[in-house]
């Protein structure tokens, strides 16, 4: 069982001890409730970085008032087994008020096109409380390298986007989509599905490679492949789809024809869950 601290203090401490001894600082971020996801980010940063902390988390500024943030499951414990089975060195298990104190007034906000498209006009907010919390917690752990998953696709871009911009002195490594067998993404919230729906949630994923398969055999407008995965996906009358588009991959800009890398992102509400994935086509850019 890997060790957890719940004080910024205490993490700053054992990882002044890890640098004392010449070792690089590993950053792997989440709100717990880990899976096998989650482990693929911590086995890599264990693969790559002399001490590794796991920050468990759920951050109150990333959910809108009236979602999941007070069901979001929550077991520090078993998550605490789980990180130790991977092998990571420090958990950091802080409260609301150690992360958010009385008095605390400043918030960290990308803008422009990364945030105005896909997840952020459905979740006012949400990558507002992402960034800032993320901001403070590179800012206490010191890392070198942050890891995280493919699966929230734009949160990666958007996270890419102010560690530039802030100069934060660490590296972030993308990590690829860690996938049930019936090729559901992973996700925390899968637990939120009933048995029917998560047998109907698999049609996100069908019907995302049924577009990349049609990508594979040559079709390059933006619309076909789109009108494949979305004719896919109508076979589930459960999964309600809120958007399901084509974008640069890495400027998320709206396409017409994939002439560079892109990412085809779907969300939808399945039951109480909304579940996101994606699948990236093309040539590396
Ligand atoms: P959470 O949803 O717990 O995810 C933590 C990290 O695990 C994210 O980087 C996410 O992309 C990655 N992840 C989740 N499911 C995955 C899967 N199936 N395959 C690969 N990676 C997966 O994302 C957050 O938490 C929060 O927004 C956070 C960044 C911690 C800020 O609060």
């Amino acid at each position: 069982m890997t060790d957890v601290v719940s004080t910024v203090a205490a993490v700053r401490q054992r990882v002044a001890a890890a640098r004392a001894e010449g070792k690089s600082i590993g950053l792997v971020p989440t709100m717990g409730a880990l899976h096998e996801g989650h482990l693929s980010l911590i086995a890599k940063a264990r693969a790559e970085c002399g001490f590794v902390v796991v920050s468990v988390f759920v951050n109150p500024t990333q959910f809108a008032p009236g979602t999941d943030f007070e069901t979001y499951p929550r077991d520090l414990e078993s998550d605490a087994e789980k990180v130790g089975e991977v092998g990571a060195d420090l958990i950091f298990a802080p409260s609301v008020e150690e992360m958010y104190p009385p008095g605390d007034s400043t918030f960290v906000e990308v803008e422009g096109p990364l945030v105005e498209c896909l997840c952020g006009p459905h979740r006012p907010g949400h990558f507002r409380g992402v960034t800032t919390v993320c901001a403070r917690l590179f800012n206490i752990v010191g890392a070198d390298r942050a890891y995280f998953g493919e699966k929230d696709y734009q949160q990666l871009l958007v996270i890419k986007q102010m560690v530039r911009d802030l100069k934060f002195a660490l590296e972030i490594v993308p990590v690829p989509i860690v996938r049930e067998p019936d090729g559901l993404a992973r996700s925390s919230r899968n637990a939120y599905l009933s048995a029917e729906e998560r047998k109907a949630a698999a049609v996100l994923s069908r019907g995302l490679f049924a577009a990349r398969e049609r990508f594979d055999a040559g079709e390059r407008e933006a619309g076909a492949l789109v009108a494949e995965a979305e004719r896919v996906i109508a076979g589930e009358p459960r999964v309600k789809v809120q958007y399901l588009e084509l974008r640069d991959a890495e400027t998320l800009e709206g396409l017409q024809t994939v002439e560079r890398k892109a990412v085809l992102a779907v969300a939808a509400l399945v039951g109480e869950a909304r579940l996101i994935d994606n699948v990236v086509v093309g040539p590396p850019t």
